[in-house]
């Protein structure tokens, strides 16, 4: 018993000792610049190198569904409406399809909320597939490659699986129509049927002016150690327990609930944005899938996010070294937390949160209106620009035909 206070008591004194260099940190507002390619990259102009079309399509593929609900702006799947504002008045539009290096199709998939603001995919498939045909009929542009110069936005949980549970949207997989599209989308996760090679993982959409107006004193030093407001079980969706967030948020909270070390509850109070600015490290772990806007929030408030979600695909991981800013811990190791965080050297701390300082990390994560260089818009940009020039097989012969119109579930060949 006395081993296990002097053990917290040693604990709590050296988070302690970190809050003093975090404080000394902040006065003086270091950063850091990531060192070779990796900062470069994120500071890339996309700006030259591609030329993207934007379809014209009727506007009860977009506008109309976001004015029937509004809310759509503010949720976290809004990438894909504010990426299609972006475009409209972005110099690398070409009004002329014949010089296209990419197609966009600008299609609200995800803008379909209950009254309490969940998204509801189960129109999708068919607006997509609907999409599709519009743009495959009255341009050529569709057949000659079937999609493979084309790119869709499709922020969902899973994608363009398009279901919230995982193993319905594996059971889904990709829309086929999608198969040789290049897909932009929040969903990453490694080996996973809903993430296909050469698709661009994004941040969700978090609100750049609200957090904005939550910035605190960079004076005010970290004085939590741990930090976590979330769901622990999802009991109206997983009764029994185990299935939500794989198990890992249960065991932060049994193992972590009397830490005094852990400032974690269900509670999201109002002072949350505050709370991760006076945090060193805040926990982003799966829930029911790999990723949530928690990351985002992380790194605009400086908070090192350790991130437990096994095989995850982190948003524009070929240009942001996530490694040398997050800590990684596997799910299993989750009753270890404590002993993790506390070993890590202060040095080793003090460094990652240099590189969250770092302007142009927290562009990267975020959609402002209007755009500003190196935005997620410019990442997503860059992202397709790596890609060019196409590869000479993505063009059909004529007459040659890949996709099948009639595969997937019956449901979604309904018109749309
Ligand atoms: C593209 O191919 C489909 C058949 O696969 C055809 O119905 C359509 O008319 C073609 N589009 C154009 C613009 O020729
Ligand atoms: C297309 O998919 C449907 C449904 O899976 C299948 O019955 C059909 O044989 C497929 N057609 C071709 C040409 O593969």
């Amino acid at each position: 018993m006395k081993n296990l206070s002097w053990g917290f008591i040693l604990l709590v004194f050296s988070a302690f000792l970190l809050n003093i260099d975090a404080f000394e940190l902040r006065k003086g507002q270091k950063t850091e610049r990531i060192s070779g390619s990796a900062g470069d990259v994120l500071e890339d102009d996309p700006v030259g190198r591609l030329k993207v079309f934007v379809y014209e399509l009727p506007s009860k593929y977009n506008k109309k569904i976001l004015q029937k609900d509004p809310r759509c702006l503010n949720h976290m799947f809004a990438a894909e409406i504010y990426m299609h504002r972006f475009l409209l008045s972005s110099p690398v539009r070409t009004l002329n399809p014949e010089e296209a290096d990419w197609f966009y199709t600008p299609v609200y998939t995800t803008c379909d909320l209950t009254p309490n603001g969940l998204p509801l995919p189960f129109k999708s498939p068919r607006m997509m597939r609907s999409a599709i045909q519009l743009i495959s009929s009255n341009w050529p542009y569709w057949n000659r490659t079937e999609g493979a110069d084309h790119f869709f936005i499709v922020p969902h949980d899973f994608g363009a699986c398009f279901h919230y549970q995982e193993e319905k949207a594996i059971e889904r997989g990709i829309l086929h129509l999608l198969q040789r599209a290049t897909l932009v989308q929040t969903f990453g996760q490694r080996n996973h049927v809903c993430l296909k090679e050469g698709s661009i993982t994004v941040p969700p959409y978090a609100p750049p002016q609200k957090m904005q107006s939550h910035l605190i004193p960079p004076s005010i030093p970290r004085s939590i150690f741990v930090y976590f407001r979330g769901l622990f079980y999802d009991v109206g969706n997983d009764p029994e327990g185990g299935y939500y967030a794989r198990g890992a948020r249960a065991a932060v909270w049994e193992n972590f609930k009397d830490n005094p070390l852990f400032d974690i509850s269900t509670e999201h109070p109002t002072t949350y944005y505050e709370d991760m600015q006076r945090a060193v490290f805040c926990l982003c772990p799966l829930g029911w899938a790999p990723w949530s806007p928690r990351l985002v929030e992380a790194v605009i408030f400086g908070c090192i996010p350790v991130i437990i979600a096994d095989d995850i695909v982190l948003p524009f991981a070929d240009a942001i070294p996530w490694e040398d800013i997050g800590v990684f811990v596997d799910e299993k190791d989750v009753p270890n937390l404590d002993t993790i965080l506390t070993s890590i050297p202060t040095e080793v701390i003090l460094r990652k949160q240099r590189l969250l300082a770092n302007p142009s990390m927290k562009q990267a994560m975020l959609f402002p209106h209007p755009a500003q260089p190196g935005d997620a818009f410019h990442q997503i940009l860059n992202g397709l620009a790596r890609k060019l020039p196409h590869d000479k097989s993505v063009y059909l012969r004529k007459g040659e035909k890949i996709l099948n119109w009639t595969a997937g579930p019956l449901a979604d060949l309904k018109p749309w």
